[in-house]
């Protein structure tokens, strides 16, 4: 069925809106973590995916590789199964409505909210100057979900305090300006919403270090390389393979993660599968098995599409077309309660 909103006289399907940012190298963490959720779970709802640009300056970033990596990550995302047939995929800074909603909702949201953060708290404690689009990244964030009525954004576990200040932006919003957003709700998968670095499995996979050798799996690296890095993962001294809570342990519980992710699988019967595994050594043997089995074909289907950039900005300017008829009335909306005049 063609996006939209069904059949006249049907219920309203589910929204859904995610996003993620082309700059850094995508990683099993962002598959696991939404990537697959999303390809899982976009049949029944109206999807809108979207390679969200604009928020990737809010570091520096050089132009060449971020034009890049926007084509690239839109490449990645179609070959990791999102099929155009039943969601919009787009880039943000296409729609221009994302801006401009961002602009109305900053006046609408208290500093002490953004302040909050705890992202954001993180980075700028990492920085030595810090831009003004750092602190307003989740109010950008805001404007992205609330101009589709999104209903769910399946994202990784870092993510949910920004969606639940979306919500809180919607609330308020609606208090001062009358009923326009339906309030948006985080979906957090159960496994997979938060993997690990392989280095150092206390800290979370994450972008920024996924050039370190040995930190992540990269969706795109050979198959060597992830073959390495997988048996080079630090573990412990045991030789039990089971989920623990305990922090020593976190690699295992790491890579049994991974494995439970990919293969869907409940605890138990990843537990049941490695009941005959003989030491780590064999554990990571199969959770790279499991890693490159579903890696392979994404890595081929991203080099035959990413042969054909034409085709595949044609994709991305019918996905912002169609989101452009979703987002536009919305922000009028938006524009017309606040007390501005629309253009004639
Ligand atoms: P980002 O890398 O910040 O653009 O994130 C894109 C999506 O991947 C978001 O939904 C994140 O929550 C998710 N994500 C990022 N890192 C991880 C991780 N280590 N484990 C699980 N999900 C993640
Ligand atoms: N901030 C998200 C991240 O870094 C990406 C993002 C931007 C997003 N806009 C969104 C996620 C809207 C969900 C919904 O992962």
């Amino acid at each position: 069925m063609a996006v939209g909103s069904g059949p006249p006289g049907a219920p309203r399907r589910p929204r859904v809106f995610s996003g993620i940012q082309p700059s850094g190298d995508v990683h099993l963490g962002n598959y696991l973590g939404a990537i697959k959720r999303w390809v899982d779970g976009q049949r029944d709802k109206e999807n809108y995916f979207c390679v969200v640009d604009l928020h990737s300056l809010t570091v520096p970033q050089d132009p060449e590789t971020l034009r890049r990596q926007t084509r690239s990550l839109a490449a990645l995302l179609l070959a990791a199964g999102l099929d155009p047939a039943q969601c919009t995929l787009f880039v943000q800074s296409h729609v221009t409505a994302h801006a401009e909603a961002c602009w109305l909702l900053n006046c609408v949201t208290p500093l002490g909210w953004l302040h909050r953060m705890t992202q954001y708290k993180d980075r700028a404690a990492r920085q030595e100057s810090v831009g003004a689009g750092l602190l307003d990244y989740p109010v950008l964030m805001a404007a992205d979900i609330l101009l589709y009525d999104t209903d769910e954004v399946p994202v990784g576990e870092d993510q949910q305090q920004h969606v639940e200040l979306a919500r809180d932006i919607a609330e308020r919003w609606n208090r001062l300006h009358g009923e326009t957003f339906v309030l948006p709700t985080a979906v957090i998968p159960t496994a997979g919403a938060r993997v690990m670095g392989l280095d150092d499995p206390t800290a979370k996979m994450s972008k920024s270090q996924a050039h370190v050798p040995g930190h992540a799996i990269r969706l795109l690296d050979d198959p060597d390389v992830i073959r390495r890095a997988v048996s080079r993962a630090v573990t412990d001294s045991g030789n039990e393979i089971r989920f623990s809570d305990d922090p020593a342990r976190a690699g295992v519980t790491n890579l049994l993660g991974i494995y439970q992710a990919i293969t869907d699988k409940s605890e138990r019967s990843v537990q049941a599968d490695f009941a005959d595994a003989r030491g780590y050594g064999d554990l990571k043997r199969r959770v790279t098995d499991v890693i490159l089995g579903v890696l392979a074909p994404i890595r081929e289907r991203h080099a035959e599409l990413m042969a054909d950039p034409a085709e595949l900005d044609r994709l991305l300017a019918r996905g912002a077309e169609r989101a452009r008829a979703v987002a536009g009335p919305k922000l009028a909306e938006m524009k017309q309660r606040m007390g501005l005049i629309l253009p004639a």
